[in-house]
């Protein structure tokens, strides 16, 4: 009913714009006011995590997504190896682990059969599971070692939003957990990045606030027949993300790569008139990936294409390649998806509805796959 929507069309609509308070929520309680992350719920003793020599994440879909974006954190941060697999695939390659790999099962609904699959296996040979969450006594977490649970509140739009804005939150608090208990050379990093954690849900909202071109520009391509994304770093799994919408949403042809595999094959691809969106990294920091992104959008736009581009505010650099530019606020280098995405779910939704199609329940999808 009207009602349940909250005043909305669609509940993925309503989810979109909850998604501040769904960060904000699962933030809640687990940065004290000393600035040090207090993760009393992981029942996995710090000393586990102290030896822990190897993490692996296995998800579906876009919580896979999230993991792919955890790997650069949790190996930025506490230098530990960590690999990241699509659950389905995991045990059928006799992956190894043993007693000192942190296994991270990530999963919105905790029903999901590849990856309870996944995490019975890594049990079975003695790794250590953390589930990250969003449904409270789950399968998933019930079957884990350990439960990280994400405060998104019932996710209802088949499409994933603000479960995965939240599985980031507590992927990034994972992250920098280990590297608070293990004590890392990037101590000053991590307390200055869990102090800036803390200003995600307000800098989303700004997006929020900013997204009528976006619609716009959404509605407008309602008859493209394909749309790419382009990104690097954190910024490629957002890419793939932003594809995975426009699929399940508007049905339509999307493909997320890295960008610097463009020249490897995908360039050819680009045709007058074919929409790319690059999501841009930060031109703090690593501004060499910055500088190479900048040329990977020259060598499109030069082939025809039309540039959508999402960039950091201030970011003067990508403005003259830009055909539609997306301003994005300022964050640290790895926590840029939590803002970097929010405008790849407006676009998809609003290209879908355009063309007519219900989004809270598109065509052969269901919402938790029960089934291998
Ligand atoms: C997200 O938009 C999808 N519907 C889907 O990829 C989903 O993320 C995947 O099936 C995993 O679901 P889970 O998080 O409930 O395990």
């Amino acid at each position: 009913s009207a009602a349940e929507k909250g005043g909305y069309d669609y509940f993925m609509l309503k989810e979109i714009a909850e998604q501040p308070k769904a960060v904000a929520d699962t933030l809640l309680g687990r940065i004290g006011t000393d600035g040090r992350l207090t993760l009393d719920e992981l029942r996995i003793p710090d000393s586990v995590l102290r030896e822990a020599d190897k993490v692996v994440i296995v998800a579906c879909g876009t919580a896979f997504h999230a993991g792919m974006i955890a790997k650069y954190a949790i190996e930025h941060w506490t230098r530990i190896p960590c690999e990241v697999e699509v659950a389905s695939e995991f045990r059928y390659r006799d992956p190894i682990l043993d007693g000192r790999t942190l296994v991270i099962a990530i999963s919105q609904s905790g029903e999901t059969m590849d990856t309870l699959m996944a995490l019975r296996h890594a049990r079975e040979q003695g790794a250590k599971v953390l589930a990250i969450c969003n449904t409270n006594g789950s399968t998933i977490p019930r079957e884990s070692d350990a439960v990280l649970y994400t405060h998104a509140g019932p996710e209802v739009a088949v499409a994933s939003t603000k479960a995965f804005l939240t599985q980031l939150v507590a992927c990034y608090l994972v992250a920098l957990y280990l590297g608070q208990v293990r004590g890392t050379k990037w101590g000053d990093e991590i307390s200055a990045v869990i102090r800036e954690l803390g200003d995600a849900p307000r800098q989303v909202e700004q997006v929020l606030q900013t997204m009528e071109p976006v619609r716009e520009l959404a509605r407008s391509l309602a008859d493209a027949r394909s749309v790419l994304f382009l990104g690097r770093h954190v910024g490629f799994p957002v890419a793939m993300e932003g594809a995975l919408k426009l699929k399940e949403l508007a049905y339509m042809h999307a493909e997320g790569f890295a960008a610097g595999e463009l020249k490897h094959g995908p360039i050819a691809l680009i045709e007058p008139g074919l929409p790319v969106v690059v999501v841009v990294p930060s031109p703090r920091g690593r501004s060499i990936l910055h500088d190479k992104i900048v040329s990977n959008i020259q060598e499109i736009r030069a082939r025809g294409a039309r540039t959508i581009v999402i960039a950091e505010e201030g970011d003067e650099a990508v403005a003259p390649y830009a055909d539609h530019l997306i301003r994005i606020p300022v964050t640290p280098v790895l926590l840029q998806p939590l803002v970097s995405v929010v405008p790849l779910q407006v676009f998809a939704c609003e290209l879908a509805t355009a063309k007519g199609h219900e989004v809270d329940q598109p065509r052969n999808l269901a919402k938790s796959v029960t089934v291998e």
